[in-house]
């Protein structure tokens, strides 16, 4: 049964959707089945795996607003990268917090919609958009682990209280095995405050940060443009291997969840 990971930050611009198809591309390649969920109104992920998300009907707007009648095997694809599956999203999406609101049980339909193909994946990574919302909090419900990614720059450590608190609130409410990881990213190496909130954010999460730290290069948005994930894109680059070196910290982790998970 696949670990499931919430890719939330409500900064936007943070490496979210580079994260989840990096990450994702890095899993498939060492042979895991990893399904990517596009859960993002403006649809990043979708677009920087090359695909225009105006050419997909149904989305996962319609899973996640009727997953009986549209079960999530009827909106995955199968992308042109081996082990690697999309769940595209659209722009209907944005309409979908409204329509949930009120609803019983609004903060559990992407939980619901993901159940039925769970066991098919080792990994499924749900990119979410850069808010707090109905969106962020049905994620992070269906989530085994929250993935953070964080800038490292000036007042990125601000945002977290905030989101930090929301986490708390899911445990208490609905997933109270809930995990937390830090990534720092973009780092740029050639500034002495860049490296200080690399290690501040060390000593505020010595528990929860990933080692790999993911350097600024423009070779992302070449990827993104190009609609071809890092790993793939530029093999041998640095940022390829670091998202390499990412994944077999995935992995580990994923482990030690599963073991956790068959204690329970
Ligand atoms: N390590 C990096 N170095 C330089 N550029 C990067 C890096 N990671 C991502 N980018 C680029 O920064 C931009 C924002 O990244 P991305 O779309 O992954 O962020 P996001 O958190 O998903 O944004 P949003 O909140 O808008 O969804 C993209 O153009 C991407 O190619
Ligand atoms: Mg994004």
């Amino acid at each position: 049964m696949a670990i499931i990971y919430s890719v939330t930050n409500q900064k936007g611009g943070v490496g979210k959707t580079t994260t989840c198809a990096c990450l994702g591309a890095a899993l498939a390649e060492q042979g895991y089945k990893v399904l990517l969920v596009d859960f993002d109104p403006q649809s990043g992920l979708t677009v920087c795996l090359g695909y225009d998300p105006a050419s997909f009907n149904p989305t996962i707007y319609d899973s996640l607003i009727n997953c009986e009648q549209y079960s999530l095997d009827k909106v995955i694809i199968n992308t042109k990268i081996q082990n690697l599956s999309l769940v595209p999203s659209s722009l209907d999406l944005a309409g979908a917090e409204g329509e949930l609101i009120g609803e019983i049980g609004w903060d559990r339909n992407l939980k619901d919609a993901l159940a039925p193909v769970r066991n098919e994946y080792d990994f499924i990574f749900i990119d979410c958009p850069p808010s707090l919302g109905v969106l962020t909090t049905n994620a992070l419900i269906s989530a085994d682990i929250v993935i953070v990614p964080v800038q490292t720059e000036y007042l990125a450590l601000r945002g977290l209280k905030q989101l930090g608190d929301i986490i708390r609130k899911v445990r208490k409410k609905g997933n109270p095995e809930l995990k937390m990881r830090i990534l720092r990213t973009m780092h740029d190496v050639r500034t002495l405050h860049s490296r200080e909130v690399v290690e501040e954010l060390e000593k505020v999460f010595p528990d929860e940060i990933f080692k790999t730290i993911i350097r600024r290069t423009v070779k992302f948005a070449d990827s993104s443009l190009a609609g071809v994930p890092i790993v793939l894109y530029a093999k041998s680059s640095e940022a390829a291997e670091a998202y390499r070196n990412l994944s077999k910290e995935v992995i580990e982790d994923a482990k030690k969840t599963i073991i956790e998970r068959q204690g329970r």
